[in-house]
């Protein structure tokens, strides 16, 4: 098979290579992977930025998340048959989108949204889970409250918003003038524009912020929320209490307590809950966000597709940070 593999971490371009195709274990399927999208894991995997949480071995196939077809199963696969067409995010250990092929758990896979043509569905599953582990799991945001979903334009934003319109609350959202009508469209009650205003001056009493930038953003994000308010960052800084959940043993935990030390102070000030996500995949909740999209509640926006062999020219697309929704490659 064809796939886009890196050599070593670094900034690197990746390289087409011919290998074979993986071999499946009893409970896996092999899946032939018609679309897959860029996220921007994909390059901080490549850069070796997320090795302290995952270590890959080399070469590496990138990717994420996909769409196709299932054209062989396990010997102990009871969910999947040999035709379905199906999406997912494939296990942190297993990934290697950006491929013809690809064996996959059937627990992390759930047929795919039957409105939707492949190169749609690949744009969901990471940023759907994402947003789902964030809004339902984490801040269980309740119809009525107030969130402040932070570059609502971005793949993970774009899909964050529908939800949490479709969970009944009130969405501020930050965007540059370029994302604004897109934002808009998709419901957003509030759009700040980031590059003149300051959404930390504008809003007040929010029940909950989904934070996608970190650093600054983050820390500014606390003096938006109420009292016994909630934040969620997937780009933050995993803090203690992740490290225990995530079981990184007892140097890592104290590494992130330490690096952390910053937003545990600004939780105690605000009396606020900070929390990291580090998505996993679900078959279980991809099903229930089929159904969203089947049902008309949520869309999928694309921002660009590439031919395959562009896979290189897609990824420095992606890196340029400016995309409005997905970037995607179409592999078959
Ligand atoms: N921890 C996890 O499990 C997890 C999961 C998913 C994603 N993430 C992380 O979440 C981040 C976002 O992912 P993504 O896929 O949404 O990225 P993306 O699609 O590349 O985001 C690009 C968008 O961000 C907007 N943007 C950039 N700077 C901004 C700012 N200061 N304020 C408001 N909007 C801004 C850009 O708008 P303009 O071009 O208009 O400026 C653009 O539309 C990434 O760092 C990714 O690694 C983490």
């Amino acid at each position: 098979m064809r796939a886009m593999v890196i050599d070593r971490y670094g900034k690197v371009p990746m390289r087409l290579v011919e290998m074979p195709a993986p071999k499946i274990g009893e409970y896996e399927v092999l899946a032939e992977i018609h679309a897959a999208s860029i996220n921007p894991i994909d390059f901080k995997i490549r850069d070796g930025k997320v090795k302290l949480l995952v270590k890959y071995k080399m070469p590496l196939i990138l990717g994420n998340d996909f769409s196709g077809v299932v054209v062989k199963v396990g010997a102990k696969v009871t969910r999947f048959k040999v035709g379905d067409e199906i999406y997912a995010r494939p296990r942190k250990s297993k990934i290697g989108t950006f491929a013809e092929y690809i064996a996959i758990h059937e627990d992390d896979i759930a047929l795919k949204p039957k409105n939707l043509s492949f190169e749609e569905a690949a744009s969901i599953p990471l940023v759907g889970l994402t947003s789902y582990q964030a809004l339902t799991d984490i801040l269980q945001l309740q119809k009525g409250q107030k969130i402040l979903i932070q570059a609502g334009a971005g793949g993970v934003g774009t899909f964050a918003i529908q939800l949490a319109k479709l969970m009944g609350a009130t969405v501020a959202t930050t965007a540059s003038e370029a994302g604004s009508n897109l934002v808009k469209s998709l419901g957003a009650d509030e759009i700040i524009n980031y590059k003149t205003e300051k959404f930390e001056e504008l809003l007040k009493n929010y029940d909950a912020v989904f934070d996608t930038l970190g650093g600054e953003i983050l820390e500014k994000s606390f003096e938006v929320i109420k009292s016994g308010g909630k934040i969620v960052s997937v780009s933050g800084l995993p803090n203690a209490r992740f490290g225990k959940e995530y079981g990184s043993g007892f140097f890592k935990t104290m590494l992130f307590s330490i690096a952390s030390h910053k937003l545990t102070r600004l939780e105690k000030k605000h009396n606020v809950q900070y929390t990291f996500l580090f998505m996993k995949p679900s078959g279980e909740q991809l099903r229930k966000i089929a159904n969203f999209i089947e049902t008309g509640k949520i869309k999928p926006i694309i921002d660009r597709i590439f031919p395959f062999e562009d896979a290189q020219k897609a990824m420095e697309y992606a890196e340029a940070g400016r995309a409005k929704g997905k970037i995607i490659l179409k592999i078959r």
